[in-house]
This record gives structure tokens, C-alpha cells and sequence, in this order.
């Protein structure tokens, strides 16, 4: 029975129903409507539309349902219902016969969705938090476990400076930092009750609202009506949040990929988070960090989608909000799930130790330290680069790294060049001479690591 049938003569066509009902979707939102159903119930028991053995009645009977929607024992997906709300009345109903047809008195499906969904929201927010929080946390490990090890660092994707394995775990723990402090941001904004809101013009029943805000957990009440009813910022903030992480996540998936990859070789990947191919038989895939990367579309699409849905709507609810929760579920879903995979990926990377150290040591990852050294002897930087790019061009020729050519070639082109060059050219000596905080250097990134393990607590 929908909720709304006294002024319609004919019901409405299977077509109609189909595409106008939410409950194959919004049943999610089920618990989140029976917690918001029993807060709406004292506030009209407070302005006296009940009576308190009637709320205490009802309260308990919302109680029962959603312990037995919980037990997985109702019939919510096959009941047909339009909506999660409609469904909830009718359980009601069935309950507690005419008193249940109290509940919605000075309610609109419109504050209560809008409720519900901010109370959906922000238990997943929390969710997420963790989510983020255990990704840092393994990747805090995966740098504790890898200080000594040294990779080459890429601009271009050409070997620019060597760098530590550590530090650049550190980067993504940063990125994933951000994610986690945006939704702690997005959170505070979403921490307002729409209900007591009506269906746009505020109610007429004298609600405490508050207190209403107050049961629910808010920080507050909304304080217009038409902007309660009709405001989905709090979901766009969410699907924002996740394409940032997304992007993250990607980044860190592909960087992943190409270690892994036979070209680079500096980590391998788990048989646990790895496939085979049904006709190569020597390939073990990265699958798991592909799909990483590949479901970041569906977010952005689903965050795209949300921006346009909402762009020109005219105030304050139209149907067209219904379609804020598909692309928010699938994206909370996907992101989560993709936060665990990352995880397990993490704890299940090896370094190639050897040849992390060989690839560093290649591709004159140490010419700028050659111009340093020239600096440190009085040379102007722009011609001790000049100086360095000419022993490069040579030891290229030669086929050689810079620290293996002899004084006497590289005093050809610089006669300022001595003995003392070839500490200065070592792989650890450079990139411990980045020395300083933000660097790739054993000190810096110990202490960043340090500071992590005391601010996230052990794993
Ligand atoms: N299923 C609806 C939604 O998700 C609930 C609100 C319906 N309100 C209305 N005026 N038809 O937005």
C-alpha cells in the first residue's frame, strides 16, 4: 500500500512502480529510518501527538524490527514496498494496527530521507576513517621494515634521484592522511538534522528540535526548511573525498604495477593478491592494483553524475534527489573495498633489494651531486651543471657510471675534481645527504616514521 493512495483514482502502472521505486536500493538506508522513526517519535510524544505509553509502544516495536531486520529474518527485499519508509510504516502497521498511523504526523518522507541519509553517511564516514587509518598503518610497517632500501626516484618517468623505499611509502600515508582529514571535515558539515523540517516549509507541530538533533546524535538542527529538505552538498563532499582517494589509490596502484613489472623488478607482488592467465602459463598478473586503478571511474562518473543531477533543480525537493544513493552506495562500497585490497597488497610486497640498488646506481642518478661538489668548490651552479652534464655525456659514451670513470678522465673536464669525488658519488651518501626534513634521508625519514607509528598507534 503506498503512502499517498486517498487522492489517486487508478493505481499506479507496473511500468510506473518499477521506475519509481527506491526500495531495491534505499533498503540500506533501513536501520538509519527505524533510529530516525524513534527519535521522531519522542519529539511527537513531547508535543503531545502521542501519549507515552503510545511512543514507549511504538519505540519498542521499532526496537523489534530492526533487531529482526538485523537477524536477516525480514521480508524487506520482497515486500514490494515503494520505499524503505513506506516499508518501515507498513511493519509498523502490521504491529500496532492504528496507533503506527500516528508516526508520520508532521513528517515528510522528504526531512526523513534526508535524515536518513545523513545518518547513513556519516556511520560510513567513520568507517572510512578506519579504512584509511589501517592503509597507514600497513604502509607504515611496509617503511619501518624498507628503511635501508634505495630505489630510484622518477620525474618523467625518467630516473631523476635515488630515493629510500621508506619515503615513498611516506608520500602515500600523507595522501591517505588528507583523504581521512577531508572526511573529518565533511563530517562536521553533514552533523545537521533536516528533520523537523516538513516537507519544505517546516512543520506545525511543536517539536523540540534540538533535542530531536540531540537523540539522533547531531550537532544541531538544520536551520532552513527548503534548504534541509533539498541539500545533498553532504553527499557530494563524500563522493569528492573518495575521488580524491581514488586518484590516490590509482597513483599508488600504477607506481605498484611498474615496480612489479619484469622491466623493473624492484618488488614482487604476493600469490595472494596476483592471477594467472589462462594461456601464458609464466604470467602472474596485478590484477588486484589494476582493478584498484580501473574502479576509480565509476567514482569520478558517480560524483560527475551527482554535480549534474543537482545542477538548475529548482527549490526545494524533486524526485530527481532519489537518484543521490546508487552512485553514494556503489562509491562508499567500491572505496572501502578497495582501501582492504590495497592492505593486503601492502603486506604482501617482497623487495628486490639487489636490484633496487643496481637501478639507482644506473642512469647517473648522481650528477647533480657532481655539481654540488663543484659548488662546494667555488664553481657557479649553472656551470658546475654544465660541467656534470659533459661527464655524463661521456660516461654514457664510455658506457660507464660516473663514480667508475678514473680521476684523470673526469679531471678533463674540471681540474677542481679530486680524490674526494668518490665518496661524494655514493649511492647512500647522496641520498643521505638529504639531510633535511621532507627529504629522502635515513634521519628525516626515520623521524617522520617515528612520529607516524606514536600518532597512529602500533598495527
Ligand atoms: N525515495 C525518496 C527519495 O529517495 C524518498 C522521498 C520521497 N519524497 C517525495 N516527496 N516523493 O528521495
Amino acid at each position: 500500500m503506498a503512502l499517498w493512495g486517498g487522492r489517486f483514482k487508478t493505481a499506479s502502472s507496473d511500468i510506473f512502480k518499477e521506475f519509481n521505486d527506491s526500495l531495491p536500493f534505499d533498503h540500506l538506508l533501513v536501520q538509519q529510518d527505524i533510529q530516525g522513526s524513534i527519535g521522531w517519535s519522542k519529539a511527537i510524544q513531547q508535543a503531545g501527538v502521542l501519549t507515552l505509553e503510545e511512543q514507549q509502544q511504538m519505540e519498542q516495536a521499532l526496537l523489534d524490527l530492526s533487531a529482526k531486520v538485523a537477524a536477516g529474518e525480514s521480508d524487506i527485499l520482497t515486500s514490494g514496498a515503494e520505499d524503505v519508509h513506506s516499508w518501515v510504516e507498513a511493519e509498523l502497521t502490521t504491529q500496532l494496527g492504528d496507533i503506527a498511523r500516528k508516526l508520520h504526523t508532521g513528517r515528510s518522507r522528504n526531512d526523513q530521507v534526508a535524515t536518513d541519509l545523513r545518518l547513513w553517511s556519516r556511520e560510513q564516514v567513520d568507517i572510512l576513517i578506519d579504512a584509511l587509518n589501517s592503509c597507514q598503518q600497513q604502509l607504515l610497517t611496509l617503511a619501518e621494515n624498507n628503511q635501508e632500501h634505495i630505489l630510484p626516484g622518477y620525474t618523467h618517468l625518467q630516473r631523476a634521484q635515488p630515493i629510500r623505499f621508506a619515503h615513498w611509502c611516506l608520500a602515500y600515508i600523507e595522501m591517505f592522511k588528507r583523504d581521512s582529514s577531508r572526511l573529518t571535515d565533511a563530517r562536521k558539515r553533514m552533523n545537521q538534522c533536516p528533520l523537523g523540517s516538513g516537507a519544505l516549509a517546516g512543520t506545525t507541530y511543536d517539536i523540540d528540535r534540538y533535542e530531536l538533533a540531540q537523540s539522533l546524535g547531531f550537532d544541531g538542527p538544520c536551520v532552513n526548511s527548503l534548504d534541509a529538505v533539498s541539500d545533498r552538498d553532504f553527499v557530494l563532499e563524500i563522493l569528492f573525498a573518495a575521488s580524491a582517494s581514488m586518484m590516490h589509490l590509482s597513483r599508488f596502484a600504477e607506481d605498484l604495477i611498474f615496480f612489479n613489472s619484469g622491466e623493473a623488478n624492484f618488488i614482487t607482488l604476493g600469490d595472494q593478491v596476483t592471477s594467472g592467465s589462462s594461456l601464458m602459463p609464466q604470467k602472474k598478473n596485478p590484477d588486484a592494483l589494476e582493478l584498484i586503478r580501473g574502479k576509480c571511474g565509476r567514482v569520478y562518473g558517480a560524483l560527475q553524475g551527482l554535480l549534474v543531477t543537482l545542477k538548475g533543480l529548482p527549490m526545494a525537493y524533486n524526485k530527481d534527489l532519489q537518484e543521490d544513493k546508487e552512485g553514494l552506495f556503489e562509491t562508499v562500497g567500491q572505496w572501502h573495498s578497495c582501501l582492504v585490497m590495497a592492505g593486503e597488497v601492502i603486506n604482501s610486497i617482497e623487495i628486490n633489494s639487489a636490484r633496487c640498488q643496481k637501478a639507482a646506481r644506473e642512469g647517473y642518478a648522481n650528477a647533480t651531486e657532481l655539481a654540488d661538489y663543484l659548488v662546494d668548490k667555488g664553481v657557479p651552479f649553472r656551470t658546475a651543471h654544465e660541467i656534470s652534464g659533459q661527464v655524463v655525456l661521456y660516461a654514457i659514451k664510455q658506457q660507464e657510471p660516473i663514480e667508475s670513470l678514473r680521476l684523470d678522465e673526469l679531471k678533463q673536464f674540471s681540474p677542481l675534481i679530486e680524490q674526494d669525488v668518490y665518496p661524494v658519488l655514493e649511492l647512500e651518501y647522496l641520498v643521505d645527504k638529504r639531510n633535511i626534513l621532507g627529504g629522502t634521508g635515513k634521519q628525516p625519514v626515520s623521524n617522520i616514521i617515528a612520529q607516524y607509528r606514536h600518532n597512529l598507534g602500533t598495527s
